[in-house]
């Protein structure tokens, strides 16, 4: 249970979490902070749920979000973007969650573009999704799922597929102060979002550069070879020419 109040004054001076949004279960913390932004709520505003009933991951997927297992949150993000820096801005919250890990000692694999890994297996995901007034871009909701604990109700089916962190590191890190770790390296990682400052954490901890991928959504197969500035990955294929994939999943093979 997280106490949000002292949360709260803790980060008065801060851009990330002066005011926090916290629910027991909710449908999607992405759904309701769109609801808020669009109600006007400030930027850096989260939303965060101790389970949710309709999570929602990248390409249409669903997100695991049981209660007592992991921390489900959205930040209201205000900051001049336009679509073509979505990308950026899922590696850049990779890069900062993957940095307050690293406070308490775990370093995870960062997976193109928006996954974290321990062990082989996923222990965080990153939504970003955009508000639109036409065709403008009005606000980004960052959406985050990190998986804390082990479910002992797990589907079969996820079971090769999901971890957490106890059960990789055996750590068992109060909510709070992750909570707060996080809010701190996003605040920081969007800071230098312009410099592209993410970028070496991202690079360094990448488990997916030097293999090779399957570009699941064409059946194809190719060498992951690096990232360019907006975190579009650039792939190598048998025929030795190079192309940059923005879109669809990228499985890593080996
Ligand atoms: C993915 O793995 O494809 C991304 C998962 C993102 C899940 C988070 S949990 C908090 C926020 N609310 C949602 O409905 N989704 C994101």
């Amino acid at each position: 249970m997280l106490d949000i109040q002292k949360l709260q004054c803790s980060r008065e001076n801060k851009e990330f979490g002066r005011e926090i949004h916290y629910f027991r279960e909710i449908t999607s913390t992405n759904t309701h902070a769109k609801e808020l932004a669009r109600k006007g709520a400030a930027h850096g505003t989260v939303v965060i749920a101790d389970s949710q009933t309709a999570g929602r991951g990248r390409m249409g997927k669903s997100f695991y979000s049981p209660a007592g297992s992991g921390m489900y949150l959205s930040i209201i993000l205000r900051n001049a973007f336009a679509p073509k820096d979505m990308l950026a801005v899922t590696a850049c919250a990779a890069a900062a969650v993957h940095s307050a890990l690293e406070q308490f000692g775990i370093t995870a694999q960062i997976k193109w573009v928006n996954d974290l890994f321990l062990g082989g297996r996923k222990i965080c995901g990153i939504l970003t999704e955009g508000g639109f007034s036409g065709e403008a871009m009005e606000f980004l909701i960052l959406g985050i799922g990190l998986n804390i604990r082990k479910n002992p109700d797990v589907p079969a089916e996820l079971e090769s597929i999901l971890t957490d962190l106890e059960s990789e590191t055996g750590l068992q890190i109060p909510a709070d102060a992750l909570l707060e770790a996080m809010l701190d390296t996003l605040e920081e990682a969007f800071a230098g979002l312009s410099e592209r400052r993410f970028l070496s954490v991202y690079m360094k901890h990448s488990c997916t550069i030097g293999h090779r991928v399957l570009l699941v959504e064409r059946h194809e197969e190719a060498l992951a070879v690096g990232y360019t500035r907006d975190a579009g990955l650039i792939v190598r294929h048998d025929d030795g020419t190079e192309e940059v994939i923005r879109t669809g999943q990228a499985r890593v093979m080996d």
